[in-house]
């Protein structure tokens, strides 16, 4: 089956089973080495992309739900600004995910903080609650998100200046 869809801002065009896992395509066929899934079940939360600019599991979206949409993996999202104000919020905190989550905790960043980036406690766990890290402290997480909430917020305000 002809799979369109645009990959990191790129059209493109896949051949591949209607129903592999959108992360089977991303890491198989359109070479992504961002992500480091672990179990392809829905239980790591490693696999994390952008489709349509919200996080999903990628081994949980079958490859047909894509068609017409629009993917986004680190690979591009660490170009843009609103990357680096979660980077900024996770450094400030100390609290840097380690290489093998990295990508995945930075977009659930981004999930939460384009919706509102005065997030509750409560909200962030919760979203966070798809990731299996336990190596991290979830309150280190929860003062990461909100400062990157608060750089998101400030660099709008002074947009909404100029
Ligand atoms: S690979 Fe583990 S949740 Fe997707
Ligand atoms: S798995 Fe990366 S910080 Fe826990």
């Amino acid at each position: 089956m002809k799979i369109d869809c645009q990959l990191n801002g790129k059209p493109k065009e896949f051949y591949v089973s209607s129903d592999i896992p959108l992360l089977q395509l991303l890491t198989e066929y359109a070479h992504i080495s961002t992500l480091h899934p672990d179990c392809g079940k829905g239980m790591c939360g490693n696999c994390i992309v952008l489709l349509d600019d919200l996080p999903v599991l990628s081994c949980l979206i079958p490859a047909f739900e894509i068609r017409g949409r629009q993917i986004t993996t680190l690979e591009r999202f660490q170009k843009t600004r609103d990357y680096t104000d979660i980077i900024k919020g996770f450094e400030r905190t100390d609290s840097m995910p380690c290489s093998y989550c990295f990508s995945s905790k930075i977009l659930l960043a981004h999930g939460i903080i384009s919706r509102n980036v005065s997030p509750e406690p409560d909200e962030i766990l919760q979203t966070y609650s798809i990731h299996a890290c336990t190596c991290l402290d979830v309150s280190q997480i929860v003062k990461a998100v909100a400062q990157a909430g608060t750089y998101r917020g400030r660099r709008r305000r002074y947009a909404r200046r100029k």
